[in-house]
């Protein structure tokens, strides 16, 4: 296996570099990467129940970005983008602006909304004049370039970081407002790299149009009634019932996306992408990051080789034909991972969650976790390996699971690499689904192990009465476990209203730049809005996003 392995890659090696003669190969193209588990062997701890993830491994952050990319939730709750994709807008999608200036067509460097309820606020006019709105349909695949996170958001807390390494090899802090120039600069590099269309969020997806000819054609410029939107005095607008039903529709629009599969409009070539938690790509943000919560985690502070290292991948993949990915539909992939986990997880926590003293009620939770990890772990629970009855009851490091840990932990990715070609993003992706997959089946093999022994497996019940005080200690156990399980994988599924919205509500999490104006102003005007003082990003949901129900119908609170 490992022959074919290596044979492949140098195949792959030879080809890309006849494809991409002009650009060094990285560093990183050798095959050792594709090994997840090799550092593991060295010790022979690979499936040692008691071994977690490494804590400087990002695995499970590059596996839930990578999971929720273009998704309104997870990267309105993150802000601070790390990663940057290609993708296609394909032929016949609609796209939507709104004229400020009055009955102008945009040829150059302006932008479009995937919903006419985002583009229609900036369709701007009297009553007498009505204001001009411009339907566009695409009619050839556009590329475009997607950066994750609240990435149209003009706030100082880093959510440019990445545009900025690429319009300006740096950050430029005093820029942050100056999207004239930043669309300039993204426009120039891209369309010198065949990039029509960079691809960002705020309120909904918007995207920044290099050119509005080549990719696109009008199918209508409308001289319309206007939302009437309340003028641009804030002290007006509290009490305005259409500006605030209108900015309402407008967040109703994007809730459409707030979750898997998020915005399909654009189709990412996830063979391609760009991660700043790729510890070998940016070996610089490392040290930033240790003993950092991930709401502080920034790009802010790569070095100057680590930009120069993006940005050759980064002209590298947009170079690349479409061939020389291995075909793998990541987004798939990674998806059948948390579809699989995230809510018998979410289950077990609740399971868990209750005060040990009350033993009917303790042992009957206990049966019922037991009872989910066989359910997740029968595929890989093989006779051979339970042990004989009685004879483990005092080996504390239950190895005899070790074989059903491999089972469950390699089951979504053995066959992955093992034939065909990995681009350097695919490897990234593929050691993400092993450390994400590897630390959930440790996790959870190592409960039902013990738990098995202790009598609580469903299919093995004890001889004799559990011994309750024995199983109060590992419940306990158990629940820090998945506790910190779940926090570590975070997964975005797992964050919503608790309890649902009513019928007449919608679940809402604050948005830039709505939710974060004082209590007394909740809906300014747009560009009195900008001009508001910014909350303290450091302070309580400001910095870290909580969601809440909202009403859909008038009136309306946030
Ligand atoms: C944006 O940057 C350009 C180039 O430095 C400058 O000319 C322009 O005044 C800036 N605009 C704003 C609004 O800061
Ligand atoms: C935009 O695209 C059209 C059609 O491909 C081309 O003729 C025109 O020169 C382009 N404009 C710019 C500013 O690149
Ligand atoms: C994690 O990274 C930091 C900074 O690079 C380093 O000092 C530390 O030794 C690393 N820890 C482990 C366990 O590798
Ligand atoms: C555990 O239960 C308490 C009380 O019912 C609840 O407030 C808390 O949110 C629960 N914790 C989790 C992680 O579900
Ligand atoms: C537990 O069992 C494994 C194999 O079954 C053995 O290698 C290990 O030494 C045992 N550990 C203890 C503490 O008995």
């Amino acid at each position: 296996m490992r022959s074919v392995t290596k044979a492949a890659v140098w195949l792959f090696l030879a080809v890309e570099r006849v494809l991409t003669a002009q650009i060094p190969l990285s560093p990183d193209y050798h095959d050792e990467s594709l090994d997840f588990y090799s550092h593991f062997e060295r010790d022979s701890r690979q499936w040692d129940l008691d071994e977690p993830y490494d804590v400087n491994a990002t695995g499970n952050l590059v596996f839930e970005t990578v999971n929720s990319l273009l998704q309104h939730w997870a990267n309105t709750r993150y802000r601070i983008g790390h990663t940057i994709v290609p993708g296609i807008v394909p032929v016949g999608t609609i796209l939507y602006h709104g004229a400020i200036t009055g009955p102008h067509i945009p040829t150059a460097l302006d932008w479009v909304s995937v919903e006419p309820e985002h583009s229609m606020i900036f369709c701007r006019g009297t009553v007498e004049t009505g204001c001009w709105h411009a339907t566009f349909a695409v009619t050839r695949p556009m590329k475009v370039l997607y950066f994750d996170g609240s990435s149209a958001a003009n706030i100082p807390e880093g959510t440019m970081d990445t545009q900025d390494l690429v319009a300006w090899s740096e950050m430029r802090p005093e820029w942050v407002s100056n999207d004239t120039q930043r669309i300039r600069d993204l426009c120039k590099w891209g369309l010198k790299n065949g990039i029509n269309g960079l691809v960002r969020m705020e309120m909904n997806f918007e995207i920044m149009i290099c050119n509005f000819t080549s990719h696109m054609e009008v199918i209508s410029f409308s001289n319309l009634d206007n939302f009437r939107l309340a003028s641009d005095n804030p002290t007006d607008l509290p009490d305005d019932p259409n500006n605030v039903h209108q900015v309402f529709e407008m967040m109703h629009s994007a809730s459409w996306h707030e979750n898997y599969p998020g915005e399909t409009r654009i189709i990412l070539d996830y063979s391609a992408l760009i991660s700043f938690y790729d510890n070998d790509l940016v070996p610089s943000l490392v040290p930033r990051r240790v003993g950092v919560e991930r709401w502080d985690h920034r790009v802010a502070g790569i070095s100057p080789e680590d930009i120069e290292r993006v940005k050759d991948r980064l002209a590298q993949v947009l170079e690349r034909p479409p061939v020389t990915a291995s075909g793998i539909d990541w987004k798939t992939v990674l998806r059948s991972v948390v579809d699989r986990y995230a809510s018998r997880l979410d289950v077990m926590q609740y399971l868990m969650n209750i005060t040990l003293d009350d033993t009917p009620v303790l042992l009957d939770r206990a049966r019922k976790v037991q009872r989910q990890l066989r359910t997740m772990l029968a595929p890989y629970i093989l006779l051979a390996a339970l042990p004989p009855r009685g004879s483990v009851e005092v080996n504390a490091t239950n190895s005899w699971a070790a074989p059903v840990f491999q089972g469950c932990a390699t089951t979504h990715t053995s066959s992955i690499g093992t034939s065909g070609i990995l681009t350097p993003s695919e490897r990234l992706l593929l050691r993400a689904v092993r450390e994400t997959t590897r630390e959930i089946c440790r996790v959870t093999t190592r409960i039902w192990a013990s738990g098995f022994i202790a009598g609580l497996d469903p299919l093995y019940p004890a001889d004799q009465n559990l011994d309750a005080d024995r199983i109060r200690i590992l419940m306990g156990e158990w629940n820090e476990d998945i506790e910190r399980l779940m926090s570590w994988l975070d997964w975005s599924v797992w964050v919503k209203c608790r309890p649902a919205c009513g019928v007449e509500e919608m679940c809402y999490l604050p948005t830039w730049p709505l939710g974060f104006f004082p209590p007394d102003h909740p809906f300014p005007a747009w560009n009195s809005a900008l001009k508001l003082p910014w909350p303290d990003p450091n302070e309580g949901e400001w910095k870290r996003p909580q969601h809440k129900c909202i009403r859909r119908l008038e009136p309306y609170g946030f």
